[in-house]
């Protein structure tokens, strides 16, 4: 399984091992990681799943889609890595991937 490493906004790392096929939302509400509220539950309709991509990782997760960058605008403090965690699906490429979480979901 590949591992997330997802960090909170004070640098708290909660490694976790994330089964393939389900999101990054989904890994870290399952491990009951803070930081990712996800209150549309993954539907791509609310933005309480703001993460931002580590840089060395940005390529290989990709560009989200339209949908997703137009709900980005309802999240705060949006970055060019910023991605919504619902919307990017757990592969065995993404193993190691690092995901940090903004100050606020809302
Ligand atoms: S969980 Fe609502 S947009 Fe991701």
């Amino acid at each position: 399984m590949p591992k997330i490493t997802y960090v909170e906004f004070d640098g708290t790392e909660h490694p976790v091992n994330v089964a393939n096929g389900i999101s990054v939302m989904e890994g870290a509400v399952k491990s009951s990681v803070p930081g990712i509220d996800a209150d549309c539950g993954g539907a791509c309709a609310c933005a309480t799943c703001h993460v931002y991509v580590d840089e060395q990782w940005l390529e290989k997760v990709g560009q989200p889609s339209a949908i997703e960058t137009s709900m980005l605008e309802f999240a705060e403090n949006v970055h060019a890595n910023s991605r919504l965690s619902c919307q990017i699906n757990v592969v065995s490429e993404l193993d190691g991937l690092i995901v940090r979480m903004p100050e606020s979901q809302h």
